[in-house]
């Protein structure tokens, strides 16, 4: 009997590696891969970036990886990812398509979503109009601008209460950027004590975990055991009772809006739908509410995970902090609020702010692409359907791109003559036609609350806290690991 189940075992085996034997001969070299589970042997899971390294030093820029059963590749390096997202970008803009996370997505609707979509009309027509809504909110009094500046007056006003004392600003800028999302989207804010928002929160944090956990990981690797009632079924649950708010949220802005005068991006879109009629088009409710979900999810955890990094680097570096208060108190002497226009007179901060993006580093795998046909990378052959991940992190830290390539500085980012200047290997937001679809928003949220609020506080590392850790926790989007910071409100602006 065991001796039967071992030939089995070994015979499946030996299929298994003839069949990889068969993939042509010109596919990148990399580690050797194990039936099923592919090479995530290895990689340490709390934080694989590392191992990635490794492996770039031992076999270049190009690499195969798979992620279980799929065959996949990592691509390293600004060259690699000019050629392959901008040269090649019909060839690499595609997604995967059956994975835990698309499967968290397509939860209650069915569709695939805007993030995750592959390369289909549904894609192409959400991701124009999603570019121009955001665009058009630029300007006017419900400017994305002012409604920025409107919930940063809320967190001012928390951060006023930690006066003194050390506070851990972890669900504080969570909240701030999730309700600056809400906003664009449907033209509301949440209490912070406010259940809804809460509920968002733990969502945010649940999908994050367990798209890279271990059971998001074994889902993928097992087919089998998909509909087993096991700790990844948890998530979908959570993500039908998100999509039901976005549902509701959809209904009741349904019944008060004027049509031709939008007030935010649900009742865009459904004068886009009006307009449509039924010509054919992807839009549709179904849709609406995967979008609302897509927007948010990728819109408040990266943001508020950047504000993270940088208020952890603003602390342990006081130095820097003082140079962007002179800078910012020079810049708005006499005005009441920031501007994102402000920010061509202040190259100290921008530098700052673009090297907290740097080296915070929080999207390290981008989202993963797939190659949609036949191609060449690199001078390598990668076949249609090969899973593409971007290394992010080795352009944002290469050698050869950056001053300095290995510590915070933001050097990285002034001329001899103290300019700002963006080095090509710039790409925390990625780049080609997947490139995220929300970095002028980023930006702008990034600026204007990081401003405003080193305006009006000093921001400190608390004597007892020990040495800061920089190391992320690895995710999807990383955060740093949880710290305390101690909030003094500047003299200058007490009054
Ligand atoms: C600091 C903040 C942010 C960072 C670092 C960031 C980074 C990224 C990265 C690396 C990708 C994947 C690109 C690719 O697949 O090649 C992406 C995609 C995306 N991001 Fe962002 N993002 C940020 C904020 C936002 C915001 C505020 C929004 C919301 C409006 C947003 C919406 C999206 C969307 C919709 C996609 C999918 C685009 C597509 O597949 O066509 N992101 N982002
Ligand atoms: C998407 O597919 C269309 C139609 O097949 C093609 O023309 C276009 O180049 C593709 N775009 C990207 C970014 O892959
Ligand atoms: C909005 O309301 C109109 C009129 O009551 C209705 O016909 C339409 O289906 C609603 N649309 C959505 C997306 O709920």
């Amino acid at each position: 009997m065991l001796e039967s189940v071992l030939l089995i075992l070994v015979a499946v085996w030996l299929l298994v590696l003839l069949s990889q034997n068969r993939r042509n001969k010109n596919f990148p070299p990399g580690p050797r891969t194990i039936p099923f589970i592919g090479n995530l042997l290895e990689l340490n899971l709390e934080n694989p970036i590392v191992d990635l390294d490794r492996l770039t030093k031992r076999y270049g820029n190009v690499y195969s990886f798979s992620i279980g059963p799929r065959p996949g590749i990592v691509i390293n390096g600004v060259q690699a990812f000019k050629e392959a997202f901008i040269n090649k970008a019909a060839a690499f803009s595609g997604r995967p398509n059956d994975q835990y996370a698309n499967r968290v997505v397509r939860q209650n609707d069915g569709v695939p979503g805007l993030i995750l979509s592959d390369n289909t009309s549904a894609w192409r027509e959400h991701r124009r109009f999603g570019l121009m809504t955001l665009r058009n909110f630029g300007l006017g009094k419900n400017s994305m601008e002012k409604r920025i500046l409107t919930e940063t007056q809320y967190t001012i006003k928390i951060l006023e209460q930690s006066h003194g004392k050390p506070m851990d600003p972890y669900q504080l800028f969570h909240k701030a950027t999730s309700n600056v999302m809400c906003q664009i989207l449907f033209a509301r804010r949440f209490d912070y004590e406010d259940e809804t928002i809460n509920f968002f929160l733990g969502f945010f944090h649940e999908i994050n975990k367990a798209v890279n956990g271990r059971w998001g990981l074994i889902y993928d690797c097992v087919p089998l055991v998909r509909y087993l009632p096991l700790p990844f079924q948890r998530v979908f649950k959570t993500v039908q009772t998100a999509k039901e708010k976005y549902l509701k949220a959809v209904v009741e802005n349904n019944k008060t809006r004027i049509p031709g005068q939008p007030r935010h991006v649900i009742d865009c879109y459904l004068d886009e739908l009006d307009e449509r009629g039924d010509d054919g088009s992807s839009f549709s409710e179904k849709q609406l509410c995967a979008f609302l979900f897509d927007l948010h999810v990728a819109g408040a955890d990266t943001t508020a995970n950047t504000l993270l990094f940088g208020f952890l680097y603003l602390t342990a570096y006081p130095k820097v902090q003082e140079r962007c208060q002179e800078e910012i108190d020079k810049v708005l002497d006499g005005k009441d609020q920031a501007s994102f226009e402000d920010r061509d007179q202040m190259p100290y901060v921008q530098a700052v702010l673009h090297e907290i993006q740097r080296v915070g580093n929080i999207a390290p795998l981008s989202v993963f692409h797939c190659a949609t046909r036949d191609s060449e990378l690199m001078g390598y052959s990668i076949p249609k359907g090969t899973i593409v991940i971007p290394n992010l992190h080795s352009v944002l830290s290469e050698e050869g791109q950056w001053k300095y390539p290995h510590e915070f500085n933001p050097e990285n980012f002034l001329n001899e003559k103290g300019e700002f200047v963006k080095p090509e290997a710039f790409i925390p937001f990625s780049l080609g036609p997947r490139m995220c679809l929300g970095e002028n928003l980023a930006r702008m949220e990034l600026f204007l609350i990081m401003v405003t609020l080193l305006r009006r506080f000093k921001f400190i590392w608390p004597e007892d806290a020990g040495e800061p850790d920089f190391a992320p926790s690895f995710g999807i989007v990383q955060s740093p690991k949880p710290f305390f910071m101690k909030v003094i409100l500047r003299e200058k602006n007490c009054g």
